[in-house]
């Protein structure tokens, strides 16, 4: 697994053959996907949209220090996270923050997130348990609670190595050992970003290079679609027999463009790129 990191490398593979040759076409997708992102830190994206849109109710799901969430100006937020490991001051000028330490799924059934914002959340920033089901549960989740025009955001759906892409967080750290990438962690969700355009054609995705491991925004969302929860069995077979691989990665990619960071954040007209 460590050697992909290498094969990206068109050095290493003129020089060595690959063991099971990749068909030429599908090769040509890996070769164009980032080997690094180089985008504005994730952090800095969400914090200076949060701004620019004078988001007034957060949600974020996985919280851990705080690092994101204290950054995110808004007057209600509201986090979950079944460990908290706060280092941060996560009020930081908001007027009411709600912290709940649970999985997400429980969270979702249990609190009345709306009641606890005072309306429908403006942005959600979805960070929680990295395995592609949990993001796409957290995702619907979601939905239901946010308003047409709101925005949900996902972390680590664009991996730059196979060793941050294992299920399992105990693996990527022994496969990550001594390379660029020790101790990333991105796991399989980039596969909602496929199940979201296979099932959702309806929403509007944006995948920026903010680094590390990319920020995806998807917005035109529709609280009232069920076509995520009420075949989600169907999806997550479906999509579990998917190779978890940069080659199928990189074919996401390769119809789905990867916008600079600056092209939200320079000014430029965001109707261009969410649901207004
Ligand atoms: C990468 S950290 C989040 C970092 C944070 N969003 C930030 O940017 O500063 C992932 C967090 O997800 C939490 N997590 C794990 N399983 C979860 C679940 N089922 N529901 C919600 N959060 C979960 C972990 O405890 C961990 O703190």
């Amino acid at each position: 697994m460590i050697t992909d990191v290498l094969a990206r490398d068109t050095t290493v593979q003129r020089l060595e053959a690959p063991e099971h040759p990749v068909p030429e076409a599908a090769s040509s997708a890996l070769a164009a996907y980032p080997a690094d992102l180089s985008g504005d830190y994730y952090v800095t994206v969400l914090k200076k949209l949060a701004k620019t849109r004078s988001v007034k109710r957060y949600l974020e799901v996985g919280v851990n220090k705080g690092n994101c969430f204290s950054q995110i100006a808004c007057e209600r937020a509201i986090g979950v996270d079944p460990a908290f490991e706060l280092k941060e001051n996560v009020t930081n000028g908001k007027k009411d923050v709600r912290l709940f330490q649970m999985p997400s799924d429980a969270f979702f059934e249990e609190v009345d997130v709306r009641a606890a914002l005072g309306g429908p959340v403006d942005l959600a920033f979805l960070d929680g348990l990295h395995q592609f089901e949990y993001l796409l549960r957290d995702f619907y989740n979601t939905e239901r609670l946010c308003a047409p025009n709101s925005l949900i955001a996902m972390h680590d759906c664009l991996p730059v190595s196979e060793t941050m892409m294992s299920r399992s967080i105990s693996d990527t750290m022994r496969l990550s050992k001594g390379t660029r990438h020790e101790g990333w962690w991105t796991g399989d969700v980039w596969k909602v970003i496929a199940i979201l355009r296979k099932f959702r054609p309806d929403l509007r995705i944006v995948c920026l290079d903010a680094a590390p491991t990319g920020l995806v925004f998807v917005s035109n969302l529709d609280p009232a679609n069920t076509a995520l929860s009420r075949d989600y069995c169907r999806i997550v077979d479906e999509f579990a027999s998917v190779p978890n691989t940069l080659q199928a990665v990189s074919e996401v990619y390769e119809t789905q463009p990867i916008l600079p960071t600056s092209a939200i954040l320079n000014g430029f007209d965001h109707s261009l790129y969410f649901r207004a």
